[in-house]
């Protein structure tokens, strides 16, 4: 064992220190002998010392691991353990080492590395979790083929690659393709297959299996047809074929995070695969199918060219979330998916990019890599190859990716090699666009306008606050889309990419009979803020007029959010052309429903306070709350001699079918009936409650009914419904959190975690309640300060058991610097409080510092 001090200063690594391991791995050999408490993993590795190597120290990492014997080439070596691995005096020349190690997978609650759930082996390798199975160079740009036996008594026993031979008690695996450590993978339990099968564009069968635990079978089939989606789209769009025979998928009940994408052998969270009608919601469908497109994704995208070192993160993890979007906006809807994608960017990574966890999508230090699987790396990370995308076009987009495909493949890569496929590709200078990977920060473009003679200026002046370590921003490159519209209504001019590259800087229009109405930012082009001085009128007619149906959500977002930020700073009430405008819009049949429940969907609580913030104003979350819900019941009583009509039309009748055609029309009457239930004292929701077939309209009717306060029997029938279901009861856990009260929500998350099934080892169950507390805005704010408290218990009870999941769960905080002296106060006994437990781990150790310093 040699696991760090936590709470010493812990270590630093930095991107500058970048040096490369002076050894090729040419082949690699383990055996796993499984055993709960006891597993043996021997190993053979063939290192040859490279020529030019810079440093020839032979430092294997490995943690948690008990060293039974060491040899080079057959005769036994000692080791000398040392902080994180080991170290050992090795030939000149090529040599087989071979080591031989106890680990104890039952005993690994972190759920790092190989551990046990439900009865099952599992293993998690990313980003560092190698070292926890065996001594091993476990660092993304140390490349080799693996041959696994696994001997044990689990009737079904997997790893990657093609599997080369089993028997009784065993089973071995080949995987052709060289690959980091982080991609190994090992699955091993009883478990059923829902098979299918793919013949790729040149041809060549490939068998798929989606491995469950017996009972789930029936919850595989939605899965399997995304994942043929999948691989039918890349081989369309980006020319990419799948480079085994076999392609396994494998749910898991304990995972810290969505799913994995080891090379041939996906892990899941069950969560994210297991779907059926009667126990996912639309939402849970849409998640599972872009899921599942994402992890195929990475086979390419990750693994056939993987990350130099783990500060290029962005490099697979940005450049896959971009095609995992593609592949939604194709599959469903291309502005709705948008539309989804910047809500979350607003409501996630704005507020990481303002606070003092904010970092560059590549960032240049960390302490726990762990700590950086970040809204910043992944949707900020993909929202800058949106804007490449948009500056090069779509022609040379694709020419750069094959460019890069052809000359990278196998290897492991950096931004650098990235930036340079399309430097090469288009003849473009990207030096300043790269600033998007080196500064954090969202910027600020403030943009004013003229016009005189026919000639209209657009300026537009870009700043960004300074962040942790950033005092000072360079100006970057921003693409603006830019339509024009006239005051009728139509477009004069068609979008445009304006592209902005210094501090200031001004565009004009020629030729315009009258003053343009503009429409900025069109698709949302670059995830920046913009500030311009408009009328709540102009953004009404673009709400109705805009041809860029993002920008015409857009305008009705905006609406929303100023009349809201009216209500809560002037206690004015809700503005009744804004009202109109909406009531028109649920109204208008001819526009698409997924949209109108968009619209129709207003602003969240923490979006208002994020934007009082960014306005210099201090949020008070009850406040907020209030307007919230006046807001609401003003817009229902508005609605409400339509409101039956509507919900009746927008009924979807026949079977339950997942496609987003269903799925937006669900999603509008869903809307249409929490705003019926605040009338009609809930006998429309019970009704549809007690006819539901689906979970969807099971569960819309629940929550509406559980936030008029009218719920409680059906919240009963559907825990007596459900109980053995562990992804429902998820649901249920949340949903009770989620429907709270502001001044009840601490108490009922509380006491939920009292619950019987309330777990710390399920990380699902724990983020259920916790995450729940922490999403309710006005609860976990609550001012008597019990929400940051019981979050704070949690975490400190939860770090020992699974650091990794709590230190992702402390971001809860990272906005703290908003709320008032009062709040601020009690945050940062909370925080001080976590920072003083001892034994604190590493990640926890790292997020806390962080927020706290700033
Ligand atoms: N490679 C990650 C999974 C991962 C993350 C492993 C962090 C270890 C540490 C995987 O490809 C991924 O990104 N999963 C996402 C979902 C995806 C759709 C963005 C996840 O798990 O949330
Ligand atoms: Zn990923």
């Amino acid at each position: 064992m040699n696991d760090a001090a936590p709470n010493a200063a812990p270590q630093t690594f930095y991107l500058k220190d970048y040096k490369p391991f002076g050894y090729e791995v040419e082949s690699v050999k383990l055996t796993f002998q499984l055993s709960p408490n006891a597993t043996k993993v021997h190993s053979a590795i063939r290192f040859t010392p490279k020529a030019d190597a810079e440093d020839n120290r032979f430092f294997l990492h490995g943690e948690q691991l008990s060293l039974i014997s060491a040899k080079i080439d057959g005769t036994p070596v000692t080791a000398r353990l040392v902080d994180g691995g080991l170290e050992c005096d090795v030939p000149r020349r090529s040599f087989l080492w071979e080591a031989e190690v106890e680990i104890d997978p039952a005993a690994d609650t972190a759920l790092e590395g190989l551990y046990m759930s439900n009865g099952m082996y599992c293993t998690q390798c990313e980003a560092e979790g190698f070292r926890k199975i065996t001594y091993y160079p476990d660092r993304p740009d140390v490349m080799s083929t693996f041959t696994v036996r696994i001997e044990g008594n689990e009737p079904v026993m997997l790893s990657n690659g093609n599997p080369t031979g089993a028997g009784e008690g065993w089973a071995e695996w080949h995987d052709p393709w060289p690959k980091p450590a982080y991609l190994f993978a090992l699955v091993a339990g009883d478990l059923v297959n829902h098979p299918g099968s793919f013949t790729t564009k040149s041809g060549k069968d490939v068998e798929l299996n989606i491995w469950v635990r017996p009972g789930d079978e029936g919850k595989c089939a939605f899965g399997m047809e995304a994942l043929k989606k999948s691989m039918k789209w890349d081989e369309d769009v980006y020319g990419l074929e799948y480079d085994l025979d076999l392609f396994n998928i494998v749910a898991v009940d304990d995972f810290n995070m969505g799913a994995m994408e080891n090379k041939g052998l996906n892990i899941f969270n069950s969560s994210c695969v297991l779907a059926s009608p009667e126990t996912s919601t639309d939402a849970n469908f849409e998640r599972i199918e872009a899921i599942i497109a994402h992890e195929y994704f990475h086979n390419w995208t990750g693994n056939r060219i993987t990350c130099r070192d783990w500060f290029q993160l962005c490099l697979k993890e940005g450049l896959t979330v971009f095609r995992d979007a593609q592949f939604t906006a194709d599959m469903r809807s291309e502005p709705v998916k948008r539309i989804e994608d910047v809500i979350a960017l607003r409501a996630r990574q704005f507020p990481e990019d303002g606070g003092p966890l904010a970092h560059p999508p590549r960032p240049e230090e960390f302490q726990e890599i762990n700590n950086f699987y970040t809204a910043t790396v992944y949707e900020k990370g993909a929202e800058v190859i949106g804007m490449l995308k948009r500056l090069v076009g779509d022609d040379n987009y694709y020419k750069a990716l094959n460019l890069y495909f052809e000359r990278h493949d196998g290897q492991a890569c950096t931004i650098e090699d990235w930036l340079k496929v399309f430097e090469d590709a288009t003849g473009r200078d990207l030096s300043q666009f790269k600033l998007w990977y080196s500064q954090a920060g969202t910027p600020r473009v403030k943009v004013s306008e003229e016009y005189a003679d026919g000639t209209y200026t657009l300026t537009f002046e870009q700043s960004t606050p300074p962040t942790p370590g950033q005092p000072e921003k360079a100006p970057r490159v921003i693409p603006m889309a830019v339509g024009l519209l006239s005051p009728n209504g139509d477009e004069v001019r068609a979008t445009e990419v304006l592209e902005l590259t210094e501090a200031k800087q001004s565009f004009t229009f020629d030729g315009l009979a009258s003053k343009p109405v503009p429409s900025i930012l069109r698709e949302f082009s670059a995830p920046v803020i913009l500030e311009r001085e408009t009328t709540n009128s102009e953004r009404a007619f673009l709400l109705a007029h805009d041809t860029d149906p993002f920008n015409r959500w857009e305008a009705g977002n905006a609406l929303a959010k100023e009349v809201r930020v009216a209500m809560v700073l002037d206690g004015t009430a809700p503005d009744a052309a804004y009202l109109d405008a909406l009531e028109k819009l649920v109204r208008d049949d001819e526009q698409d429903p997924a949209f109108r429940a968009l619209v129709l969907s207003p602003p969240s609580q923490s979006d208002i306070a994020q934007t009082l913030h960014e306005r210099g104003h201090t949020p008070d979350p009850q406040k907020i709350y209030d307007a919230a819900e006046t807001f609401t019941q003003t817009l229902a009583q508005q609605l409400e001699t339509s409101l039956p009509r509507l919900y009746a039309a927008t009924t979807v009748e026949g079977p339950y079918v997942p496609d987003a055609d269903g799925a937006g029309k669900r999603a509008l009457n869903s809307r249409i009936l929490s705003l019926l239930t605040r009338l009609d004292g809930g006998e429309q929701a019970a009704r549809q409650y007690a006819s539901a077939d689906n979970m969807t309209q099971q569960y819309a009717a629940l929550a509406a009914l559980m936030k008029a306060e009218k719920g409680e029997a059906q919240s009963q029938a559907f825990f007596e419904q459900w109980q053995d279901d562990r992804l429902v009861m998820d649901k249920w856990f949340a949903l009770q959190i989620a429907c709270a009260a502001p001044e009840a929500t601490a108490a009922t998350a509380k006491e939920l975690t009292q619950h019987p099934l309330f777990s710390m080892k399920n990380p699902n169950r724990f983020r259920a309640v916790m995450g729940a507390l922490a999403g309710n805005h006005a609860g976990f704010h609550h001012a008597s300060g019990a929400g940051y408290q019981l979050l704070a218990e949690n975490l400190i009870a939860l770090d020992s058991v699974n650091p990794q999941t709590t230190a992702r769960m402390c971001a809860a905080f990272q906005t703290w610097k908003r709320y008032d002296s009062k709040r601020q106060a009690q945050i940062q006994t909370e925080l001080e409080r976590i920072l003083a437990t001892s034994g604190l781990s590493r990640d926890t150790h790292e997020m806390v510092s962080r927020m706290l310093s700033a």
